[in-house]
Parts: structure tokens; sequence; C-alpha cells
């Protein structure tokens, strides 16, 4: 090593100890300082680094990729050089770094790197005495639009999928250290409400001074809908209230607040059941500020008058679908909303970053309203990043659209029952309940309940549909949030069953060292090394399934290890002989890595299960 460490040259004084923690990141910068000092011309080149995946393999733990594509650009060029000999070239000028313990080229010109062990074991040690802390990252200020159901109406499976995805992406981003604003862009200000303050009126008269009985907004909102399709006359009232509505009339005001209070209630058991915060900002927020974007796009000439309606391009060429700004009626829409709400996010709340987690087919509009907020000088794409965060459908077992048997959409809170019942059964099943005290029993139920929910949710690339499967879920193996749950909680049992107390890592540090000379520990120790830079992936697209997977990967390294390293040995009577201090220490690295992606995905851990 020695030898290899003299013939580089120090590291580059950027690459501070911080980033030692972002692999990826950190032989970037080592392989970008490498192909610039060999090939100058081509220095620019954009460096391919890929993580090798069958670990013990002997092709290195990462690889660099880039002397295949050298060459091709070298002859193209008239110079004829091996990819090979690139690689020797790349190899030679990089600079040295503690992450790597030796530099190969193999094959037709890779650049293998074999990851340093005492590198691994200062990291591991690090993190085990002072926490998880996360990457170093710019901070930014954020807002996640997200769940956003509207009242009255059925809170689906869509914002089921919203919720779960927008919440994780909000534990992230905080892990991360920014500064996030949790949104709910709540529908409350729709044309729905006028047909329902007058259905209110008439079905309870006296419901300034009683609060009425319409805890079933659901068959409320029907009764009031059919009218409102019937009924020539009854449709002007609703109309006529929409406008009294938004004029802030105190009595329809008042009827508005109460219809919305049923609906809040019920989204705020759904939020509590699967802990989601969330700070409600609803379109009706907007009222003022919708008055004053449409005389803010009037006054820069950007609305044209069509049909009796005032639209606008979202580009300078007219192409794409225009927004609707003003009705004919005079009456705002959804775009409008969105247009006031964009421009009160950037210009009053001075967000550098707006997500809005809503599903793919809503992309059409968003896509408008971001180009429009560029068009009219809202948005500045060098300052502002606005990213609609898309997902599929969720359809039912049978391939098609998730229905109840009936026909019917989906009930959130029944979907949530249905899978406390089940995660229930499946304990007993187990004969759980026979070992478990009442409340771990019941702890256990909620954790694999909600957890299995929003992991089979999260674990697929969200853009995909997914098929909503209470058995498959379930299922113990594979990469299930029950697998994880298992996994986590026998780690846990490791350190409990050893007779001492390892609650203190660092204590027990003081006196023993991280080994990794098992293949088995070292390949555990890799994997969990990888966190970081799976933290960044997830952050820069927004993709929560490359966590997903990567504690699958944990979770399977960690079996294999357990499986051939003893951490624990006993004798004949089950007395225990010796305790492998190390390898405990491994098991709780493990533990603490998972926790940290547990809390990202909304999975409450459980020490017994
Ligand atoms: N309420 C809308 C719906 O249920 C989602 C709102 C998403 N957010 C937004 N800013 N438009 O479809």
């Amino acid at each position: 090593n020695q030898a290899i460490a003299d013939e580089k040259k120090n590291m580059s004084p950027e690459t501070d100890s911080d980033n030692t923690l972002l692999i990826m990141d950190h032989l970037e910068k080592i392989f970008s300082a490498a192909i610039a000092e060999a090939y100058p011309l081509y220095s620019k080149t954009p460096v391919i680094i890929a993580a090798v995946n069958n670990v013990s393999a002997k092709f290195g733990d990462y690889q660099c990729n880039n002397a295949m594509g050298l060459a091709k650009k070298m002859k193209e060029a008239g110079i004829s050089i091996s990819p090979r000999d690139i690689a020797t070239e790349i190899k030679r000028c990089c600079p040295a770094s503690p992450l790597i313990d030796k530099i190969e080229v193999a094959g037709a010109g890779f650049v293998n790197v074999f990851l340093s062990k005492q590198h691994a074991v200062s990291a591991l040690t690090t993190m085990l005495r002072d926490g998880i802390s996360p990457p170093n990252v710019p901070k930014k200020r954020i807002l996640v639009d997200f769940s956003s159901p509207n009242i009255a109406k059925q809170m689906h499976v869509g914002h089921l999928r919203s919720t779960i995805i927008g919440e994780s992406i909000c534990r992230l981003l905080e892990f991360l250290q920014h500064d996030v604003l949790r949104i709910n862009h709540l529908g409350d200000w729709g044309t729905q409400f006028g047909m329902l303050i007058a259905h209110l009126e008439d079905r309870f008269p006296n419901f300034i001074n009683e609060s009425p009985p319409i805890g079933d907004l659901q068959a409320f909102y029907k009764e009031s809908k059919k009218r409102f399709d019937d009924d020539e006359h009854f449709k002007k009232r609703a109309y006529q209230h929409v406008v009294t509505l938004q004029a802030g009339d105190p009595k329809s005001i008042k009827a508005w607040q109460l219809i919305c209070d049923v609906s809040r209630q019920e989204f705020q058991k759904i939020y509590n059941r699967l802990d989601v915060t969330i700070e409600e900002r609803g379109e009706s927020f907007y009222q003022s500020r919708m008055l004053s974007v449409v005389e803010f796009l009037r006054s820069k000439n950007l609305l044209e008058h069509d049909d009796g309606r005032e639209i606008m391009w979202p580009n300078v060429n007219k192409t794409g679908i225009p927004l609707t700004i003003v009705k004919s009626d005079g009456g705002f829409t959804y775009d409008t909303s969105d247009m006031a709400a964009i421009r009160h996010r950037i210009e009053e709340e001075c967000v550098n970053w707006i997500i809005y987690v809503v599903d793919s087919g809503q992309s059409t509009h968003f896509n408008s309203i971001f180009e429009a907020a560029q068009r009219c000088g809202i948005a500045n794409p060098n300052e502002h990043r606005i990213d609609h965060v898309q997902f599929g459908v969720v359809l039912g077992e049978d391939g098609k659209k998730f229905k109840t048997r009936s026909g019917d959409t989906v009930k959130l809170s029944d979907l949530l029952d249905e899978g406390m019942k089940c995660s229930l059964k499946q304990l007993q099943d187990r004969g759980r309940d026979q070992i478990l005290t009442p409340q771990e029993l019941s702890d256990a139920q909620e954790s694999v309940a909600y957890g299995c929910i929003k992991y089979a949710d999260l674990c697929h690339n969200r853009i995909s549909d997914y098929v909503f499967s209470f058995e498959k879920m379930l299922d113990d193996r594979g990469n299930t949030a029950v697998y994880l749950l298992y996994t986590y909680s026998r780690i846990c049992s490791i350190a409990r069953s050893s007779g001492e107390d390892f609650s203190n890592p660092a204590k027990i540090l003081d006196a023993f060292n991280i080994v990794l000379d098992h293949e088995k520990e070292w390949k555990l120790a890799k994997t969990l090394l990888k966190f970081f830079d799976i933290i960044i992936k997830c952050s820069s697209g927004l993709y929560l399934h490359f966590l997903c997977e990567f504690c699958y990967e944990v979770c399977t390294a960690f079996t294999e290890f357990y499986d051939s390293c003893y951490c624990i040995e006993k004798d004949k009577t089950g007395k225990i002989v010796k305790v492998n201090h190390s390898r405990i220490l491994l098991c709780e690295a493990t533990a603490a890595v998972l926790r940290q992606c547990f809390k990202i995905l909304g999975l409450k851990p459980v020490a017994k299960i």
C-alpha cells in the first residue's frame, strides 16, 4: 500500500473529512483529477463510477469505467491508445486517498477500486460514537405540497400515495437539514361549495345556532349533487352561493367552515394514524392573492380573451394548453389558485425549491403552471427548482383500478382498519400473542400494519402503477416492511441476549475495536457505508425506492453475516462462553443505519415482534 501511496500525490485540499462519507462523490473527485492529469485535453469528461454489486468479487467495490469511452474519443481524433493503457494511466494519476486500499486495472480497461478497511472501521466507529449525521449539502428552503385532498369529497388512494410519498420526502429533506414547509393544498374553495351551502340551508336552516349532523359528508355531498343536477332552481341558488362565499358573506362563510371542519377531522384521523405532519393551507387561503395575480398578469398583457374567458398561454409560442385564469362568469379556477400559490411561495415564502407530490394525471397542468410562472417572471430557473413528483395509480389484485368488491372507491379508514386486522392475524398465526405482552403485541401490530402499507408504496419506482395486496405486503420474504422489521428486531435481540449492556456503544468502543476480518463482516460494513451515497441519490431525484432497496441490501448482507459469524458463543448448557464485541458493535451499527432509514420511510421499528 505504501508503495502505491508514495507514487501518488496528496489528496486535493477541497476534499474535507466530511466528503469522505460520500464515497461516490469522493471517487468522482479522485478520478476527475486523475483524468485531467493524465489527459488534459479530456479533462471535462464526465466521470463514470459504478458500485460493483457483487461485493465479494475480485473486481473491487467500485469501478471507474471511463477508459473505453476515452479511447473511442481519442481514436476519432486520430490518436490510437488502447483502453487498457488509458486505464493504467488513469490509475497512475489517481491522487492518494484514505478511502482506497488499492486500485487495479482489469479486463478491457476497467479501473477497479478496493475500499480501505481501515477507513471503514473509522467511519463505522464514528457512526457508533456520534450517531449518524447527514452528509453536508447546501441548505435550501423547500415547500412540499402533498396530500391535498378535497373537502367533502372522498380522500382516495391517490391522496394516500401523495401523503405517504410526501411525508417521506419531507423526512428525507429534513434529515439533510433543509428548512422544509409541509403544505396541505386542500381543495376547500371549489364550486362544489355553492351546492353544499344551498343544501345545508334547506336541510338544516338553523345551522348557525345548532351544529348540523353531517358526519357523513359523502352522503350529504351526493344528495346535494343530485339536486344540483336535477333541479334548475337549486342550481341557480348554488351558483349564487359561490359568489356570496367568495365575497365573504358571513353566513356563507359560517356554512363553509362547518363543512370544512367535518372533512378536516376525518383527514386528521388518517394523518394521526400514519404519523403525518402537515400544515393546512387550502385554496381558500389564496382568495385575495388570486385577485392580485389576475391583476399582475393583466398588467403584463399576458391574458387573452377567449370566448368570454381570460386565458394565458404558458409560453410565447402558444403551444400546449392555455391556462384558464378567469372564467366567463368571473370566477377563478384550479389554474388561478395554482398561479396565486406559486407566486406566494416564491415571493412571500421565499422558498428556492417547490415540490408538488401529485399523481401523474396532473402533469400537463403542472407543466403549464411551471412554464407560465417563468413566462410572467415569478419563477427563475436559475434560482428556483420546481418539481412535480409524479406517481402512478394504485391497482387492485385484478390489475384494474383499485376498488372495493362492490365497485366503490376504497375508503382510506377502511383500508387502514383492514391492514390492522391482517397484521394482527399474521402475528397470531406466528404465536406472537403468546409471547409478547399486550402492549408489545399492539405496538407490533401497528408497526406492521402501517409500515407495510407505506413501504409497499415507497419501494416501487413511484412513476409506475402498483398493485395493492395485503398478502404481498405481509410476506416475510423479499423486499417487504415485514422482512425488514423482523430482521431489525432480530438484530436488536443479539445485544440483548449477550448479557452485556450495549446501549452506549461509545463505552464499548473504548475497550474494543471493530474488526472486519471475515469476508461477511467486510461485506456488511461496505454495505452500511453506502448509506450516505444513497441519501444523496434519493434526494437528487426524489425517489425513495433507492432507500428501500438499500434497506433490503443491508438486511440481506446482515443475514449472510449472521449466518456465518458467531456473535455470542454458548456451551452445551446454554451458558455464554464468549461475546464477540466487535461483531455486536457491527450489529449495533446495522441497527442504527436501519433506524435512520426507517425514520425516513415512516416505519416504526419495534425491538420485539
Ligand atoms: N386537490 C387536488 C386533487 O385532489 C390536488 C392539489 C395538488 N396541489 C396543487 N397545488 N395543485 O387533485
